[in-house]
């Protein structure tokens, strides 16, 4: 929470002219400051800045508010980004109250540079000269100005050292640059270069606005003849399949439009959001990862593909439904004329027939069973056998009971084979290396109750998904012996296999796999990682000591020897004491905790 008084001061130091006429070109007119609204499509001004009055208007679609309004719309942000963001503008300290000490954002130099950078292509883009053919460009591509201006987008001039040299004059680091693919180097150069040339630059931002890296497309006239779009490599602030693009705008038309359009490149993104159809996004060059499944799942349940219609698209877009239907958002396919993707399809036919188009989408599994059908999957028992086979991957995707039970309803009655089989064929997946259970699985009447251990070993499984360093981590206190959930265990092992597995491997067990899945789509809170780690270590650990202990004392009870005994005695109290100083640990750590236990993103207004 930050104080009303310094919410104050911030917005009285602020300069809202300022702040806003960096992302819109504000004219001077008369004491106010007007331009063409960002918020809507509109060729003459009735968007309005009024500096002493502190607010902004525009008597078009009547958006109006103060300096953080602005910002929190335009950029996405919650309140309490956006009074930081405008405070850093304004040179004013804010300082949460409550949380603890507001951490100073190690990525912070990364994104000092991503938005000049792209504050720098936006000027080029409007620069008279430079970026003449950039413009021209879009224009030829139905993107004239006010489009170019509400998406952000910018030209990186086909030079070699163009941005370079201008943000070695700012002061920015060259190593950074180079981290973020802004600049590159060769052995033949000694001098690093820039990485986007002669490229309209899409910035892609995260859900809260900042600008994490870029795409670039290559102008048709440009001399370089490099791949028609480059991305930015993956750096600290920015991993591809975590992110979607378009989303930061997007998030609440998604959300008051019910469901998502989702689309494979930049250009359909704003096209179809220039036409008026804004609840869209892309993957960022990628097949749909689970995360940017999960990612959309907290605006939406529901998702229209809209893919290409050619058999790579095709592939894509069904490999992208099962991912959506193991983050539980219903996906539908929209189907569009060959030859045509979004971009070219709403420019030529516009919105009215797009709409109609988008009407027309048809569930995941019945498009499925639509194209089997015209390829005669369903004419012989032979082909019949390898439709199901191509149609249980889905079946088995579906975490939606009701939806499954649907789905198996439909392929029944399309291949005539029982409901009951196919729940059968979906649990039977071949695989081997299923975890068995060893003797000390048995319940053997250990202190805490079975959920609760089972809740820690989760807790610690879902931190370990947030990134390898959380799985060396996890490495270094646990081993997978302490597990007491033979699923869990196969999970954790999976995880040290490959840190970076974001899918069961195909030998794993299916309840573990299940589980795994259900692991992926529902990782730990952000905010609390290190807590919600060294918690569920303790008690992993201490329920492994009481299952040593309960050995110990069958042992004991079991021993013909005094001799044994007594070196079991020993040895139980031994761990008797170890259990202590963790369980100890732990409830001092819990308890102190509590007060602050607040999510630190929290924000009150
Ligand atoms: N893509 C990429 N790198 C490439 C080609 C494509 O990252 N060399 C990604 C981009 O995100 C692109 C998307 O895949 O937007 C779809 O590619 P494609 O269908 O080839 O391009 P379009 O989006 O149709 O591009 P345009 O309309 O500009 O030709
Ligand atoms: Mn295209």
């Amino acid at each position: 929470m930050i104080p009303e008084h310094v919410i104050d001061e911030v917005r009285d130091r602020a300069d809202i002219v300022e702040i806003i006429g960096e992302v819109v070109s504000l004219k001077k007119a008369g004491r106010e400051f007007k331009a063409n609204c960002p918020f809507h499509d509109e060729k003459t001004p009735s968007f309005y800045v009024v500096p002493q009055k502190g607010f902004y208007k525009c008597f078009g679609c009547g958006k109006a508010g103060s300096v953080f309004d602005f910002v929190m719309e335009r950029q996405g942000m919650d309140f309490v980004e956006a009074v930081k963001y405008v405070a850093g503008r304004a040179g004013v300290e804010v300082e949460e109250v409550r949380g603890r000490k507001p951490e100073e954002d190690p990525n912070r130099p990364y994104y000092e540079i991503t938005n000049f950078a792209q504050s720098w292509f936006r000027e080029q883009l409007l620069d008279d000269a430079v970026g003449r053919e950039a413009r021209e460009y879009l224009e030829g591509r139905g993107i004239d100005a006010a489009i170019a201006e509400r998406f952000e987008l910018g030209y990186a001039p086909d030079e070699w050292r163009a941005f370079r040299d201008a943000a070695v004059k700012h002061g920015f680091d060259e190593a950074l640059m180079l981290e973020l693919g802004l600049l590159k180097q060769s052995e033949r150069s000694k001098e690093p270069y820039d990485g986007f040339r002669g490229r309209v630059m899409f910035p892609i931002k995260s859900v809260s606005g900042k600008v994490l890296a870029f795409g670039g497309r290559i102008l048709e006239t440009a001399s370089g003849d490099g791949p028609k779009y480059i991305n930015s490599p993956e750096s600290p602030i920015y991993e591809k399949g975590r992110n979607l693009y378009g989303l930061s705008r997007g998030k609440n038309p998604i959300r008051r439009e019910g469901e998502a359009l989702v689309v494979e490149g930049y250009m359909d993104a704003v096209s179809l959001a220039a036409a008026g159809f804004e609840n869209v996004v892309a993957p960022l060059g990628t097949a749909l990862t689970p995360e940017q499944a999960r990612l959309l799942k907290r605006y939406t349940d529901r998702a229209l593909l809209l893919y290409d219609s050619d058999p790579a698209g095709l592939k894509a877009t069904f490999k992208a439904g099962d991912v959506m239907l193991e983050a539980e958002v219903h996906p539908s396919v929209v189907t569009f004329p060959d030859g045509e993707d979004p971009d070219t399809y709403v420019r030529a036919h516009g919105s009215e027939s797009t709409r109609a188009l988008l009407k027309d989408s048809i569930d995941v599994m019945e498009r499925k069973l639509q194209i089997l059908e015209e390829k005669n999957y369903f004419s012989s028992i032979d082909r019949t056998r390898l439709a199901i086979d191509r149609l249980l991957p889905t079946l088995r995707a579906v975490r939606d009971h009701t939806l499954r039970d649907i789905y198996v309803g439909q392929v029944s009655e399309k291949t005539g084979v029982q409901p009951a089989t196919l729940m059968e064929d979906m649990k039977k997946a071949p695989r081997p290396g299923v975890p068995k259970p060893r003797s000390r699985d048995v319940p053997s009447g250990p202190p805490q109750p079975r959920s609760l251990r089972g809740g820690a070993e989760r807790h610690l499984l879902k931190v370990m998904v947030r990134g390898v360093e959380w799985v060396e981590r996890a490495a270094e206190v646990i081993s997978s012996e302490d597990f007491d959930d033979p699923y869990h265990r196969a999970i954790f092992e999976a995880l040290l296999d490959d840190p970076e597995t974001r899918t069961p491997p195909p030998s794993m067990d299916p309840v573990a796999s299940q589980r795994f899945h259900e692991i992926l789509v529902d990782p730990a809170e952000l905010a609390h990682g290190s807590e919600i780690f060294s918690k569920a270590v303790t008690r992993i650990r201490v329920a492994a000591l009481h299952r040593r202990a309960q050995d110990l004392q069958t042992r004991i009870e079991k021993s013909g020897s005094d001799e044994e005994k007594l070196e079991l005695m020993t040895k139980k109290s031994r761990l008797a004491a170890e259990i202590r100083e963790l369980d100890e640990n732990y409830w001092v750590a819990a308890t102190r905790r509590r007060p602050n236990d607040r999510n630190p993103n929290e924000t009150t207004r």
